[in-house]
This record gives structure tokens, C-alpha cells and sequence, in this order.
């Protein structure tokens, strides 16, 4: 059975393993270990019978200037290729964005997308409602722009 659930520690290594396969961007783990640790209610992990096939990590940005708004961060999700269009991915990301919200009182959430990257870009746009705030040039390594999308947390609706 396919079931959403905050990610503990224990998951790093398959939630690791699931970002290996699936993207260019990858991290220590030292890198998730902080994420997790900093704001453990925002990160979560897909689960079928107990294998991890999907997750979100995510984080508060906390170089929030004066009278800004408190915001959320995507740093990365990703669900293993045989898991796709079966809602996985917009699960974790509503699970997510409204642990934001609510303990955080985020205003709003935003992450960087490659320009290229139709599924994820599809998802976020279509299905999410964010929009593109900016389009950053050479974000990634292999010199691909990305675009800076955001989306408003309404705390009633997430
Ligand atoms: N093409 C177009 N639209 C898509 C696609 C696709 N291949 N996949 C998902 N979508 C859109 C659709 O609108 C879809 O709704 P529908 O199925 O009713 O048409 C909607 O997103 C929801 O799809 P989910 O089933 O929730 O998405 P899924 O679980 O398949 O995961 C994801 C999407 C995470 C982008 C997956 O394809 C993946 O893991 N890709 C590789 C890793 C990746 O690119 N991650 C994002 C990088 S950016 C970042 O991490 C901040």
C-alpha cells in the first residue's frame, strides 16, 4: 500500500538512493541530514510496503529580510521512475507546503527548477498553482538556467 509519512532519519539512505536514480543534483548526506534536522516536519517520504519509492526535502528559508514574509523551500523531490503519474509527488509536495503553513506560518513557498524539466515544471504549474517569479542564468553546474517559481500558502486551502 502507498503511504505518505514524515521522513526520519532512519530514510536517508533510501531517500538518497531514490535521488541518485532519478537526478544530476546530488547531495551529501551530510546535506540531508541538516535539512532534516533543521525542520523535520517538512520533509516526507512515499512508502510501498516499507521500501522508500519517493520523497521531499525541504526546508525555511532564514534569510527572511525585514518585512518579509516568512517562505518555505523545495529543495528536492523526487519518486522512483516505476512510482510516476500516480500522484506521489503532488502528495508529498501538498503534505509539505502545509506543515509550512501551519507551523511555520510561511506565506509562500518557492524552489529552482531546470528550465528544461517538463515533468517536474508540469507539476508545479499545472497541478500546484505556482507561477515563475525569475528565471536564473546558469543555476546548475552543467550551466542550464533555472526558474525560480513560487506559490502562496493559504492556510485554509493547503
Ligand atoms: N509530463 C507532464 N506533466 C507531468 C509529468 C510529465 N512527465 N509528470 C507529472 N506531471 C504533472 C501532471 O500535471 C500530473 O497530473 P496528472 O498525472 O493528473 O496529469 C501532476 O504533475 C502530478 O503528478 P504526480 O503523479 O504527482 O507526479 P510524480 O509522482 O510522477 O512525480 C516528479 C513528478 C517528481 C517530477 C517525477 O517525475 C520525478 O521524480 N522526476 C525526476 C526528479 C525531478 O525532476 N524532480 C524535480 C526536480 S526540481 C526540485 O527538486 C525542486
Amino acid at each position: 500500500m502507498l503511504s505518505i509519512r514524515l521522513a526520519r532519519v532512519e530514510d536517508l539512505t533510501a531517500m538518497q538512493a531514490c535521488n541518485l536514480q532519478n537526478l544530476p543534483e546530488n547531495y551529501t548526506m551530510r546535506y540531508y541530514l541538516f535539512y532534516l534536522l533543521s525542520h523535520p516536519q517538512l520533509s516526507y517520504v512515499a512508502e510501498d510496503g516499507g521500501r522508500i519509492v519517493g520523497y521531499i526535502l525541504a526546508r525555511m528559508d532564514e534569510d527572511v529580510g525585514e518585512g518579509e514574509e516568512a517562505h518555505g523551500h523545495v529543495v528536492s523531490i523526487s519518486v522512483l521512475r516505476s512510482y510516476r503519474r500516480l500522484g506521489l509527488a503532488k502528495r508529498l509536495m501538498l503534505q509539505s507546503q502545509r506543515a509550512m503553513a501551519e507551523v511555520y506560518n510561511a506565506g509562500y513557498v518557492m524552489l529552482h527548477v531546470r528550465k528544461s524539466n517538463r515533468a517536474a515544471i508540469g507539476l508545479y504549474r499545472d497541478t500546484l498553482g505556482f507561477r515563475v517569479q525569475e528565471t536564473e542564468k546558469g543555476y546548475y553546474a552543467d550551466g542550464e538556467d533555472a526558474y525560480v517559481m513560487r506559490c502562496v500558502l493559504k492556510k485554509d486551502e493547503v
